[in-house]
């Protein structure tokens, strides 16, 4: 019989997407991080990543180059941005590659082949990176026989990076402190949503906190800042039996700064209200705006109308012609109660 150490094995995982029901900065930290307050949900978008496991006889090299990459992106059809993806060693795969395997005591002589179908959009406030780097500690952890425990998993995630240990479990949590320090909400929320993206515009999540400093520095406008409160939210979704009254205590306090940046997204979600969204918010950083609706059916109809949209962008950054003639990416979603998982495991 053939043992591991001599077969190639497939572990498939997927890598759900994340939005921000509820997002507000609470103050700026001394390391240069933000203290924030969210309410994070996991959703259906999900990344698709293939790890391919060969044994080797000398010891394991990643060191991806353009050429040479252990990552060869699949561009499947609903990949709609294979050009921002990178296959180097800045991708967050082959980041978590590496420190994953610098935990283990022996290094192993092994090969990881990673493809990826990239589903989620990149740079747009919906954690794909961060999702793929949490399916990538549980692939390497079930492979290697879970060296790792649930805890130093955790520990590495938010090593990796803010968003990271929610993507590991996923569902509905309260994110605190940088977004790490996890609060698990017991809920099931059935909520359909539909998220729109205008293909062009990508926001780094430094950069919008960079302006959001600016913001508050620029003194008058501090004080015009709402405050959002994760507890009434989460009030109103366990007490609060109607969809609409539950929707309406969502917000997101990079709005008004980011708005004021890219006035077309604050069209986007009036657009997405005036369709019927029973509540419409940036995630994150943006540029996604979210908007949650009563049904499967209504997302459909909204969705529907949202391609037909043709919305220019008057914003002085939008620079090119290519920019300016704008691509709205739709999707329909919804609320998922887990977070990056096995999705099978055989001997190839
Ligand atoms: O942790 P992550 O790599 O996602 O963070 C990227 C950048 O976003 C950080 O370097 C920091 O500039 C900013 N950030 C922040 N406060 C947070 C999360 C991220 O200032 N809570």
């Amino acid at each position: 019989m053939l043992t591991k150490n001599q077969t190639q094995q497939i572990v498939a995982v997927a890598a759900p997407a994340k939005i921000n029901l509820c997002f507000d900065i609470v103050a700026r930290r001394e390391d240069g991080y933000h203290e924030i307050n969210t309410l994070f949900q996991a959703i259906e978008l999900h990344d698709l990543i293939r790890f391919k496991f060969s044994p080797r006889q000398s010891n394991l090299e990643i060191t991806p180059t353009a050429e040479n990459s252990p990552i060869t992106l699949n561009k499947s059809d609903s990949c709609i941005e294979p050009a921002h993806f990178p296959i180097d060693e800045n991708n967050s795969i082959s980041q978590t590659i590496k420190l994953f395997l610098a935990q283990l005591p022996n290094r192993p002589a092994v090969s990881i082949q990673v493809q990826i179908e990239k589903n989620i959009p990149i740079g747009a406030g919906l954690a794909g990176g961060s999702s793929d780097a949490a399916a990538t500690l549980i692939a390497l952890n079930h492979y290697f026989d879970s060296p790792l425990s649930e805890s130093k998993l955790i520990q590495l995630a938010a090593q990796i990076g803010s968003d990271v240990a929610f993507c590991l479990s996923g569902g509905l949590a309260v994110g605190r402190g940088r977004g790490e320090q996890l609060e698990k909400v017991d809920l099931n929320l059935d909520y359909h949503l539909i998220l729109v993206k205008p293909r062009s515009i990508h926001i780094s999540t430094p950069w919008a906190y960079n302006m959001y400093d600016q913001f508050i520095e620029s003194g008058s406008s501090a004080n015009t800042l709402p405050s959002h409160s994760v507890s009434d939210a989460l009030l109103a979704l366990k007490f609060q039996p109607q969809l609409d009254k539950q929707t309406h205590v969502f917000a997101n306090a990079f709005e008004p700064i980011i708005f004021k940046e890219y006035p077309l997204l604050a069209e986007i979600k009036n657009n997405l209200l005036n369709l019927g969204c029973l509540a419409a918010h940036l995630t994150g950083s943006g540029p996604t705006i979210y908007g949650l609706v009563r049904s499967e059916q209504d997302g459909q109809r909204i969705l529907k109308s949202i391609h037909g949209i043709s919305i220019e962008d008057s914003s002085d950054i939008a620079e090119t012609k290519e920019d300016k003639a704008l691509i709205l990416d739709a999707w329909l979603t919804k609320c998922i109660g887990h977070g990056a998982r096995i999705l099978a495991s055989k001997v190839a």
